[in-house]
């Protein structure tokens, strides 16, 4: 596949899944620009340093990014390790905030990718609150009104990624017929956030399932999966999420399946 002359901003390209990410689409011909919180001194393209926490965050780093670019992936996360409010303010309002700013420079028939995560599968049972937090205008407001909430602030990283499940949807709804919007929801991946997840899930839950399925995911195995979505073989992907997590869903939901009807 050959992505020359198409420019991809690729968020949280300093570390994991987005610097694959960066470097393979970098190898099928495309500019990349990254977005990290982090250095990258040795990044294949363009490099801005910005903090997708804020709006002042957001919006500098917007400012960088030309028209005309083909496509924006929404990599940078962090994980339920980190305080509550960042980790909604990075994965949710960092990604809701950012796309929002570079659709209008995204070119005709362009694309977004967003990061979730497969422990975000049963986003719909939440649906309702999901879209409410997501869509808030007020992001201060919007926290304080979830801070006595257990479910949302002990479950920090789902919920957040949750929410990624339901941007996704609305902004492929709003974007119809001019650019794709989709997400992928990868398993346990070699980087380092999986520390935190073990940490965060619990480390024999973590360990457990990938001796199950043989490995972990390698960052390369979801930057193979991304590039396959912003290509043209996926024209007609819109609107939908890509589990990349080596079979792990269809074990979790036989296995409740199973045990439910013993
Ligand atoms: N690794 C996994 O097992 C796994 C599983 C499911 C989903 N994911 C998701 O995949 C994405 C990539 O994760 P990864 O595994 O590569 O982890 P990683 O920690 O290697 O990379 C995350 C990157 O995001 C950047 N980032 C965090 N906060 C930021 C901010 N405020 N502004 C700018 N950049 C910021 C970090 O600096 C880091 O470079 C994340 O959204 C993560 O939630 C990962």
């Amino acid at each position: 596949m050959t992505l020359h002359d198409q420019t991809f901003v690729v968020t949280g390209a300093a570390s994991g899944i987005g610097a694959a990410t960066a470097a393979l689409l970098r190898a099928s011909g495309a500019e990349v620009i990254g977005v990290d919180r982090n250095p990258a001194p040795e990044f294949p393209g363009t490099f801005v340093q910005g903090d997708l926490s804020t709006a002042e965050g957001v919006a500098a780093v917007a400012d960088r990014v030309p028209h005309g670019i083909t496509g924006l992936l929404n990599i940078a996360g962090v994980p339920g390790t980190a305080p509550w409010r960042l980790v909604l303010s990075v994965n949710v309002f960092g990604l809701r905030d950012l796309t929002r700013a570079l659709l209008p420079k995204i070119a005709d028939g362009g694309v977004v990718v967003n990061l979730a995560s497969s422990v975000a599968n049963g986003w719909a049972a939440r649906s309702a609150e999901v879209a409410r937090f997501a869509g808030a205008e007020d992001r201060a407001a919007a926290l304080d009104a979830v801070a006595a909430d257990p479910e949302v602030t002990g479950n920090s990283y789902r919920f957040s990624k949750e929410c990624v499940r339901w941007l996704t949807l609305s902004a492929a709804a709003e974007n119809l017929g001019r650019v794709r919007v989709v997400s992928v929801s990868p398993g346990p991946v070699q980087t380092p956030i999986l520390e935190d997840f073990k940490k965060d899930h619990g480390r024999d839950k973590v360990e457990g399932a990938v001796a199950l399925l043989g490995r972990a995911g390698e960052p390369g195995d979801i930057a193979r999966t991304i590039a396959f979505l912003v290509g043209p073989g996926a024209a007609w992907i819109n609107g939908t999420d890509i589990c990349v997590d080596g079979g792990l869903g269809a074990h979790r939901a036989t296995t409740a399946a199973l045990a439910a009807n013993a």
